[in-house]
């Protein structure tokens, strides 16, 4: 079976887990410290908070932004289901908003409608890896003190205007999931450039201490720590933060693999007149952590029937990024219409692409969506 996805690890990450594990600190210490600084650097932040997920990043970018119950964060509703969850979790409203057809993003003529006087926040999401214009955003609001969060989730080894992707947010959150191109197994980053934040981010991960278990450890005297704040356990492995380290070095090869496999697959589709696929916007640089395809509305077999035979043929592709609005977890909630939202999601699908896979492979893939264009099966003109 071709897989969707396949996390690009060898020997190297191997062998730095090992030394993790022979050098009798495993739990966060300075192997995660280590990989802060690393990624900080990559991305051009001054700070970079190691947590054990990026759900756990949004939920803490939530605390740190002093958001609670009575408050609106706007959120797309297409995204993975944490962007929104991270909203309640603090007790606030999650408000969804369209998206751009194009990228997949929030964009300020999205946005604006929804904005109350109980906006809070914007979570920007880059979707698939697609920067957002982070920029735009601003502009919008700024000026009406609504701080915007970056869920930069997919998106490490994008660009936006020439930069990092998470180099311009007040608040940036990354996932190390094994969907993702850099991977720790489970993981997330908060990047940052207020150095009293990301201080208050090191604590709330940590059960509000005042002094991280490893500084304690390292402490000739004893240490009596404090607990300052309501904090949780959103701590990252030594580990992990190994591998981390080993992945943050292939990254920038990563980016260049799928963005060329990427062109290929755009190449080898153009034929099928109408059919939109991931590409980079005008202001940045994709790293196509999703490469997601949206059929036209005369493709002749409907979206789960092409999923179908993608499966017939060895090869394991997924629907398009979800709707949060259409799960039963948000059945009760209120939102404005989102037609280009409900579109994508029941319109796209994403195809497999990983640092491995070969042209043959890739050509699989091509040949089952040109000939579902080319001659439909009668029993699929039903759907
Ligand atoms: C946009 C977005 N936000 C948040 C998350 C949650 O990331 P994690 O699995 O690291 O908690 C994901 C994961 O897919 C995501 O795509």
């Amino acid at each position: 079976m071709i897989p969707v996805m396949r996390p690009w690890l060898g020997n190297e990450e191997a062998e730095a887990a090992a030394e993790a594990v022979a050098s009798g600190w495993i739990a966060q210490g300075p192997r995660v410290r280590e990989f802060e600084e690393a990624f900080a650097e990559s991305i051009g932040a001054p700070y970079a908070v190691a947590v054990s997920s990026c759900t756990a990043a949004l939920h803490l970018a939530m605390i740190a932004t002093g958001i609670g119950p009575g408050d609106e964060v706007i959120v797309p509703s297409l995204s993975f289901i944490a962007t929104a969850n991270a909203v309640r979790y603090v007790g606030a409203q999650p408000v969804f908003s369209d998206v751009d057809l194009a990228s997949q993003n929030l964009t300020p003529e999205t946005v604006e409608p929804h904005l109350t006087a109980r906006t809070r926040a914007v979570i920007l999401v880059d979707q698939g890896g697609v920067p957002a214009d982070l920029a735009a955003m601003r502009a919008l609001c700024d000026p009406r003190h609504i701080t915007v969060i970056e869920d930069a989730a997919c998106a490490a080894g994008s660009s936006y205007r020439a930069r990092p992707v998470g180099s311009g947010a007040e608040l940036a959150a990354f996932s190390f999931h094994p969907r993702k191109l850099l991977t720790t197994g489970e993981g997330g980053m908060l990047t940052t450039r207020d150095g009293s934040i990301a201080a208050r981010l090191r604590r709330l991960r940590e059960h509000g201490m005042d002094v991280s278990a490893a500084d304690r450890h390292r402490s000739q005297q004893p240490v009596i720590e404090h607990y300052i704040e309501l904090g949780f356990n959103f701590r990252m492995t030594d580990i992990q933060a190994a591998v981390g380290l080993v992945q943050l070095r292939k990254l920038p090869q990563m980016v260049a693999r799928r963005r060329a496999m990427a062109v290929r697959y755009q190449d080898r589709l153009a034929d099928i007149t109408g059919l939109i696929t991931a590409r980079d916007p005008e202001y940045g640089t994709t790293n196509y952590q999703s490469f997601w395809v949206l059929l036209p509305q005369d493709f002749p077999v409907s979206r789960d029937e092409l999923l179908r035979r993608l499966a017939d043929a060895g090869i394991s592709a997924r629907r398009g990024i979800m709707a949060a609005h259409l799960e039963p977890a948000y059945a009760s909630w209120h939102h404005a219409p989102l037609p280009v939202t409900e579109r994508l999601t029941e319109r796209s699908i994403i195809l497999p692409l990983f640092h491995d896979m070969t042209d043959a492979e890739q050509e699989r893939v091509v040949s089952v969506l040109i000939e579902a264009h080319q001659r439909s099966e009668p029993t699929a003109l039903i759907h």
